[in-house]
This record gives structure tokens, C-alpha cells and sequence, in this order.
């Protein structure tokens, strides 16, 4: 008796074992109902989940035997980029399909952490989307991820203040100083200029935004270029915002994307630069400025140019998925021209699909598109290369110094150059 139970449980373990190795290899991607369980890592949406739990909810529809299991990361990029780099290191099978942040994929993909996704995105179906995210995603000429919604910086504005006071919506930076000091002269416990400040990937963001729109750059031809007159006097305005001009509060160096869409609103500022799903959120009946919001191209110095930081999120799977089809197929599926037409009705997620933009619901949803379409499409990438992290971290905290006011631009860019020809000489 006691012999036959404990083969019955050598017999059981051996069973288990077979399992664990046969499956993956025999097709577990297969059909067997429930048996197929694939977890999809996010970022926090900012949002009702509904909608994309329903798109979710529809590929399983269409895939009996596969279960999509959600699991959501903090909003910030940095966090999410700390939780993928600890667990791809380690080879976690613990999710399957991930997220990641535009920035990431050359990294992810150099470490090998990525499973290719050539087959998925041949090179007749890239023209499809557009450019930016497409050189992001590819890596020594292989596809990693597929785009799924893109990004690029935004000016928002208080139309109604605008009106009140006779101002027009400015074009240059100056402009817009002199703005948000006239209304705040004459509106009390109004914020003239909120944005993200704090150290972290935003506020690299924000400030290549003031380097391009003053024609400065970070790198040209391979190059670090940081610490010239032109970036210097951008990011001399950057810190006069606050310090020097007023319209921007200090607490702009703990600001994320939330908080200060939340300041702005709640009615507490004239302008904001955000990215686009800030829009949505205003247009929200029980938001305080409904109907009170217009939306723009950023400001640029006298001379320049307007220029966005392109952003954006693409889907991809990881290397050591139990279930890289199943997986696969979940990463077309999301991205499909249907999946994300509905994600930019429901979040507002700009679609990183051109033939979107001439989408009739699309265009009634965010009538800004008819006019900054090319924002989307002319918004400009941070160095695609395995070692942006480490740029940006540099980056991060040198820029945080010369917002707080505790470093001169001039000091903070050329101790920013010096390290970053130092990360770009050893890693290449
Ligand atoms: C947005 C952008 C992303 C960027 C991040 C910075 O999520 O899509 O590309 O890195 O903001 O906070």
C-alpha cells in the first residue's frame, strides 16, 4: 500500500516533470481551453481599464485556450524600466508580453531580453507606421517590438484666459513668458507655465525640447555636443521659469506628468506641456476646464524652431515567454489598426499607425489632429542607442540641478558632456 502510494506519487512527479518540458516545446500555444495563460505587463493607465480589459477580452474571443492576464507597473517610465531590467537579467518567464518605452528597445534588444519580431513587421507593412517609432524598434536590423501608441511633447492652454485678457496663444518662448506674467498679474492663485520637472525621464524630455527649439543639440554626427551657447541659453530659460521670470512654481521639481495635469487640470494654471493624453482627460464634462482647453505646438526661441520629444510605447516579448506565439500573436493583435484605433478613442493614445490620422472618429474625438498631425510626425527621438539609459541618467541629474538652481547651465552641461563622452568611449 505504502509502496504503491509512493509511486503513485514518483509516478505523478515524473508526470509534472514531462509536462514542464514537453509542453513548451509541443505547441502549448495550442488550443487546450484554459491551459494557455499569458501575462501582459503595463503601465499604470490613466484611464477607465475597461476598454482595453474588453479588446483583451475580445482576442481571447478569438483565441479559445488563451487567457490574458493583465499586471500593471507604476506610471513612470524609470520604474518600469528598473522592474524589466531586474527581471529580464534574471530571465523571468513571469510575463510574457511587456510594454516599453520607446527609449528602451535598443537596450532590451543589445541584452538579448527580447524575442525578434522580424516576421510580424516585414518591411512592406513599416510604412505603415511612422518613422520614428519604426528606427526606434529596430535594432541591427531586426524588428524587437511593434509600435503601439507614440507620444510627442504639447503645449496646452487655457482658452478661456486667452480670450479674457485679449492674449494670443504664443509662438515663441518669450512670448509665453510674457503672457503667463500679464494673466497672473491679474489672477490671483494662477500658475502661469507647469511642466515635469523632477529627476526622471520626463524632465529629459522637457529640456530637449528647449535645446532643439533653440537649434542645440546632444549629439551630431556620433558626437557629444552639449555644452555650447545655444544649449546654454536654453537651459539659462529653463531655469529662469521658475527663478528668474516666476511663471513656473518651484514645486515643478517634483513634478511628474500627473501632477501637473492635475495642477493645470484643476483650473490652477494657464499653460501646460504635456503629452497628448492629457487631452482626453480634459474633455472630461466633470473636468474644471472643460471646454476651456486649446492645444498646440510648443514654443520655440526667437530663431528656432518647435520641436516635440518623440515618446511612445511599443509591444514586445520576452525572450523567455513559455508562450512566444500565443504571445506573438497577442502583440499583433493589440496593435492592429483596429486595436489601436480603439485604445485612441478610449485613452487617447495617438496611434503610431499613419492612416489613423485620417480616421473620421479619430479626428471628431481630438480635433487638434487636423493641425498637428505633423507634430506626430516630425517629433524627434532621443539617441537611439543600448546606452540611452545611462545617458539619461546623467542627463537626469545635472538637468535636476540646473532646475532646483543649485548649478549653472554652463557648469551642469559641461560636466554633462564630459560624462557622457566618457559612457559613448567605453561602450563602443
Ligand atoms: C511618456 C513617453 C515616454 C517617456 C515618458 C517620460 O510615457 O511616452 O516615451 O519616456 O513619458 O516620462
Amino acid at each position: 500500500m505504502a509502496l504503491a502510494r509512493r509511486m503513485s506519487r514518483w509516478a505523478r512527479a515524473l508526470l509534472l516533470a514531462c509536462a514542464a518540458v514537453l509542453l513548451p516545446a509541443c505547441g502549448a500555444d495550442g488550443p487546450a481551453p484554459g491551459s494557455t495563460v499569458i501575462v501582459f505587463k503595463h503601465g499604470k493607465l490613466f484611464g477607465d481599464p475597461a476598454p482595453l480589459r474588453a479588446l483583451l477580452d475580445e482576442f481571447e474571443r478569438l483565441h479559445p485556450g488563451i487567457v490574458v492576464r493583465e499586471q500593471t507597473l507604476p506610471a513612470s517610465s524609470d520604474e518600469q524600466h528598473q522592474f524589466y531590467a531586474i527581471n529580464l537579467q534574471a530571465k523571468s518567464r513571469a510575463f510574457d508580453v511587456l510594454a516599453v518605452d520607446v527609449i528602451w528597445v535598443a537596450e532590451f534588444a543589445h541584452a538579448g531580453w527580447l524575442q525578434e519580431l522580424t516576421p510580424q513587421l516585414p518591411p512592406r507593412e513599416r510604412s505603415a507606421f511612422f518613422a520614428g517609432p519604426i528606427e526606434a524598434v529596430t535594432h541591427q536590423g531586426r524588428i524587437y517590438a511593434v509600435p503601439w501608441f507614440v507620444d510627442a511633447g504639447l503645449l496646452y492652454y487655457r482658452k478661456d484666459l486667452l480670450e479674457k485678457y485679449g492674449l494670443p496663444v504664443p509662438r515663441t518662448w518669450g512670448e509665453l513668458v510674457r503672457t503667463a506674467q500679464a494673466v497672473m498679474a491679474r489672477e490671483p492663485g494662477i500658475a502661469g507655465f507647469v511642466w515635469q520637472g523632477k529627476q526622471y525621464e520626463g524632465l529629459v524630455c522637457n529640456a530637449l525640447e528647449y535645446l532643439w527649439s533653440n537649434g542645440g543639440e546632444v549629439l551630431s554626427a556620433g558626437r557629444v555636443v552639449l555644452d555650447t551657447p545655444r544649449n546654454r541659453e536654453a537651459l539659462t530659460f529653463m531655469a529662469d521659469l521658475v527663478h528668474r521670470y516666476r511663471v513656473t512654481p518651484a514645486s515643478v521639481t517634483t513634478a511628474t506628468e500627473e501632477p501637473s495635469r492635475h495642477v493645470f487640470g484643476q483650473g490652477r494654471a494657464l499653460f501646460l506641456r504635456n503629452w497628448p493624453y492629457a487631452w482626453r482627460l480634459f474633455q472630461d464634462p466633470r473636468s474644471r476646464v472643460y471646454g476651456k482647453v486649446g492645444v498646440t505646438l510648443l514654443p520655440h526661441f526667437e530663431g528656432g524652431a518647435s520641436a516635440a520629444t518623440l515618446g511612445g510605447w511599443q509591444l514586445a516579448v520576452n525572450r523567455h515567454s513559455r508562450y512566444p506565439v500565443a504571445a506573438g500573436e497577442l502583440v499583433r493583435f493589440l496593435t492592429s489598426e483596429r486595436a489601436q484605433k480603439r485604445l485612441a478613442l478610449a485613452y487617447g493614445f495617438q496611434p503610431a499607425r499613419v492612416a489613423l490620422y485620417r480616421d473620421a472618429e479619430i479626428r471628431a474625438a481630438q480635433p487638434f489632429l487636423a493641425t498637428l498631425e505633423r507634430v506626430f510626425a516630425a517629433a524627434r527621438p532621443r539617441p537611439v542607442t543600448p546606452y540611452y539609459v545611462r545617458i539619461s541618467q546623467v542627463l537626469q541629474s545635472e538637468l535636476s540641478a540646473i532646475v532646483a538652481g543649485l548649478r549653472t547651465p554652463h557648469a551642469a552641461l559641461a560636466a554633462s558632456e564630459r560624462k557622457l563622452r566618457k559612457i559613448l568611449a567605453d561602450e563602443l
